[in-house]
């Protein structure tokens, strides 16, 4: 192969992003230098983190130039090295760029990676990379549910919120979820192991707020937030004293206006505490995280899924399913 096939933004995205803001081009594979190696990109990983860094805001990373392939986690294979601790063959993962081909070696983030380990290559993009180590220290580290405590998780059945609830169960918690549909929920209760699910789709604060009582007889003592909007708001209404709500995500407001949060005055009354939370806060405990995932893994106790499209041709639709809720797991693409 020598051409190399990359997603690239052509234009900042205001809302929801379409076919306007990219374009697939074709350039040579690069040629590596000292200290370089190539990459055939296998699978790409398309998180909702991406539609942040199409803004022309810096985030907690610079916002993707125009002109260069969206940012995103890759696992691959070495086709060429001149870097003395990669040779060809290596798996590989790191977070690189929706192309074909990607140059490693010039930071530290791509690290070789033991497929083996895992129940396919993809795994280390999905539930034992970043999205399900963002579910393992979000409950392992931060929340700590237990046996009497009632946990909320919303976009639950999406590829964090999946693996949340699971691992929140095993610790005797009563783990509620909010996810959009009727298939979504029964997922919910039926493969993920909640207690209790709540569709929000379609319904107001009030509304939402009553659904939510009635899954959670006991109040809230700890949420995993993943959309913000009015689903927190409806679950702020609910929420005991000393609750602690981690700020995961807030995809709701992605490609909206911001919509804040109206009833700020519960977090108040109640004496809880709201915190922003990122994986990559635990970068240096990252391998024991994924160590602890494969095991659940390897004993069958963790189920994950995986919504795959293939070729680079899909990048868009894979990447706009995040944003109808279309994805079914953990959403990626295969190139190889
Ligand atoms: N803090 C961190 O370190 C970190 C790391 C990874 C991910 N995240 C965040 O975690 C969240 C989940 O990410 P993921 O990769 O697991 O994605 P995902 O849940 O697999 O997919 C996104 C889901 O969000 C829901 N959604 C999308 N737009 C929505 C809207 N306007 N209102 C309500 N729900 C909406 C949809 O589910 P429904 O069908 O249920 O609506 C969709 O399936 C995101 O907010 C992401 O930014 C944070």
């Amino acid at each position: 192969m020598t051409v190399n096939r990359r997603f690239t933004l052509i234009q900042r995205p205001s809302g929801l992003p379409d076919a306007s803001n990219f374009r697939l081009v074709e350039e040579a594979v690069p040629a590596i230098g000292d200290g370089e190696f190539l990459i055939r990109n296998h699978y790409v990983s398309l998180d909702p983190a991406i539609r942040n860094w199409l803004n022309e805001t810096v985030t907690y990373m610079p916002p993707i130039a125009i002109g260069d392939a969206l940012r995103a986690s890759t696992v691959g294979v070495v086709e060429a090295s001149n870097h003395p601790g990669f040779a060809v063959g290596d798996w590989v993962s790191g977070l690189n760029k929706t192309e074909e081909y990607s140059i490693g070696g010039r930071d530290p983030f791509t690290q070789k990676v033991d497929v083996g380990l895992a129940p396919s290559p993809s795994a280390f993009l999905s539930v034992a990379g970043g999205t399900g180590l963002t579910a393992w220290f979000g409950i392992e580290a931060e929340l700590k549910p237990e046996k009497g405590q009632t946990l909320l998780v919303s976009g639950a059945a999406g590829a964090v919120g999946s693996i949340a609830g699971q691992l929140a169960k095993r610790r005797g918690a009563r783990v509620v979820g909010i996810a959009g549909g009727a298939e979504k929920c029964a997922r919910l209760t039926e493969r993920y192991g909640y207690d209790a699910a709540v569709d929000y789709r379609g319904k107001d604060v009030e509304r939402l707020s009553a659904d939510i009582a009635a899954a959670c007889p006991d109040g809230i003592d700890l949420v995993f937030e993943n959309v913000g909007g009015v689903g927190l708001d409806a679950t702020l209404l609910h929420i005991n004293r000393k609750a602690l709500i981690i700020l995961c995500g807030l995809i709701s407001e992605y490609n909206s206006p911001r919509y804040g949060t109206r009833q700020l005055i519960e977090v108040q009354m109640q004496g809880a505490t709201i915190k922003g939370y990122h994986v990559a806060d635990y970068g240096m405990q990252m391998g024991e995280g994924r160590r602890a995932i494969l095991d659940l893994l390897a004993r069958g106790e963790l189920v994950h899924d995986e919504h795959v499209l293939e070729g680079i041709d899909n990048a868009l639709p894979a990447f706009l399913s995040l944003f109808d809720g279309s994805n079914q797991g953990k959403v990626m693409l295969k190139l190889v």
